[in-house]
């Protein structure tokens, strides 16, 4: 009696170890964003791998998410790696848990319409690499704390309504490669300590209401390639250290309240594809350093910049001349050698070929060379024209 009660318990306590263990303890807070049953083993789905019960990878898109929100719960997966959530409609915050996640590299959040702010505790997670929380709907600052992410290459919060400045801080940060932070609420200045980013590629700060001047320690950064600050409150004079970003390929400084004259300095951006500079109050001319460079120029809507183009055509219309005054006299040295011909053919006869041969010759690579510049000059008008056109539908 008293022996087969205690196995029959032993039984019971055995079974219901094995119901417990059942349940993979890290499904939980994924199986609500999926909802299914806590029970359900999450591992079998495609968009979550695990190693020995544990997730290491979350991938999901989830299209229809209205009121699924992240689970606090996230913060225990303490062996995750890699969390990419595409989910529409999301709602609800970013976790402060998952700054409890060392082993965590790359965080992307998107599809949601969440209310509150980028924890600080994000700052924690000090193996991250790459940070995409763009289209949010965020609010609040951005976090100083970021500043310990030293491993951070990529850090993408565009499009949220992120208000206060830009911290420092992100100076510290000289894994970085790309910082987007366009379209949101920033204010302040520019901090001069972005400029220590020697790795950085990417600087896109667009379309927020940064003011003051232009840091002219960005200067130093040689492997940008892009450089947006457009619509902005960005005031004061271009720093001519600009000119020093040779791997710079676009270069956006639009619809701000820059003034003084463009520096010739940035006619040594030999890499240089576009620049716009349209939308300020800059003036003086356009330096020939940067009208030599073969690139696309967006220079409307600055009132007091003198436009350049008289000279041109003053240029082109004394070319023209020159080229009308050259060809009238070949045509009359032409009209002239013919009715001599006609005046003294046979005793001529060698010696006009001889002679006109080399004189025509000359006079035809004079007028090569004429026709050739004045082609130019068309075309670079032309250029210019198409750029203002379509600078005003680029706007
Ligand atoms: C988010 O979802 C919850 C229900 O889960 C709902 O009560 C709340 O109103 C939703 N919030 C927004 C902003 O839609
Ligand atoms: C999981 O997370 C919750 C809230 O973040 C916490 O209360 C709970 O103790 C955690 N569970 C484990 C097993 O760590
Ligand atoms: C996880 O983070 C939260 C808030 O950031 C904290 O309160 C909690 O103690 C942490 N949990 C663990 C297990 O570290
Ligand atoms: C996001 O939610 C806010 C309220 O929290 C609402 O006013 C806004 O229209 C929503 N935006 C979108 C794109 O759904
Ligand atoms: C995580 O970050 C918060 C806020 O930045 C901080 O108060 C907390 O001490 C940090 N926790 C750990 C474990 O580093
Ligand atoms: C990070 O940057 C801030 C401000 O730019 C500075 O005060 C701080 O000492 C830096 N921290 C580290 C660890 O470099
Ligand atoms: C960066 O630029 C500033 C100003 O343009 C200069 O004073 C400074 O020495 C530069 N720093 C480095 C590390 O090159
Ligand atoms: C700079 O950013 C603004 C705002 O996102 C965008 O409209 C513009 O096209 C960008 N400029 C360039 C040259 O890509
Ligand atoms: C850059 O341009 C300026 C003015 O056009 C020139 O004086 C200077 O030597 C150039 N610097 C370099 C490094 O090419
Ligand atoms: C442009 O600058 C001139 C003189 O510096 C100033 O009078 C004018 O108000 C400015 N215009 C704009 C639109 O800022």
């Amino acid at each position: 009696m008293n022996i087969s009660f205690i196995l029959i318990n032993i039984i019971i306590i055995l079974k219901l170890i094995y119901a417990q263990s059942d349940t993979i303890e890290d499904c939980i807070p994924i199986n609500k964003i999926l909802r299914k049953e806590p029970s359900y083993n999450c591992c079998l789905n495609n968009g979550v791998i695990c190693s020995n019960n544990r997730i290491i990878k979350i991938y999901l898109y989830i299209s229809d998410g209205a009121n699924i929100e992240l689970p606090s719960e996230l913060g225990n997966l303490s062996n995750l790696e890699y969390l990419y959530v595409k989910i529409d409609n999301l709602n609800g915050s970013i976790p402060a848990e998952l700054g409890n996640l060392s082993k965590l590299k790359f965080i992307y959040i998107d599809g949601g319409n969440m209310s509150g702010s980028i924890p600080n505790e994000l700052g924690n997670i000090s193996d991250l690499e790459e940070l995409y929380l763009s289209r949010i709907n965020l609010k609040g600052s951005i976090p100083s704390s970021l500043g310990k992410l030293s491993k951070l290459k990529i850090i993408k919060l565009h499009n949220n309504g992120l208000s206060g400045s830009i911290p420092p801080e992100l100076g510290n940060l000289s894994n970085l490669e790309e910082i987007n932070i366009n379209g949101n609420k920033l204010s302040g200045f520019i901090p001069s300590e972005l400029g220590k980013l020697s790795n950085l590629k990417i600087l896109e700060l667009a379309e927020n209401k940064l003011s003051g001047s232009i840091p002219s320690e960005l200067g130093n950064l040689s492997n940008l390639k892009i450089l947006n600050l457009s619509q902005n409150k960005l005031s004061d004079s271009i720093p001519p250290e600009l000119g020093k970003l040779s791997n710079i390929e676009t270069l956006d400084l639009s619809t701000n309240d820059l003034t003084g004259s463009i520096p010739h300095e940035l006619g040594n951006l030999s890499r240089l594809k576009t620049l716009t500079l349209s939308n300020n109050n800059l003036s003086g001319s356009i330096p020939k350093e940067v009208k030599k460079l073969n690139i696309k120029l967006y220079t409307s809507n600055n009132p007091l910049l003198g436009s350049d183009s008289s000279n041109d055509s003053t240029i082109i219309i004394i070319i023209v001349i020159i080229a009308c005054v050259l060809g009238l006299s070949i045509l009359f040295a032409f009209v002239y050698s013919k009715t001599k011909k006609n005046v003294g053919v046979d005793n001529r006869n060698t010696s006009y070929a001889s002679s006109s041969a080399p004189r025509n010759n000359p006079s035809l690579g004079v007028n090569n060379a004429t026709r050739l510049g004045i082609s130019n000059m068309t075309v670079s008008t032309n250029r210019s024209t198409v750029s203002n056109i379509t600078t005003s539908t680029f706007k």
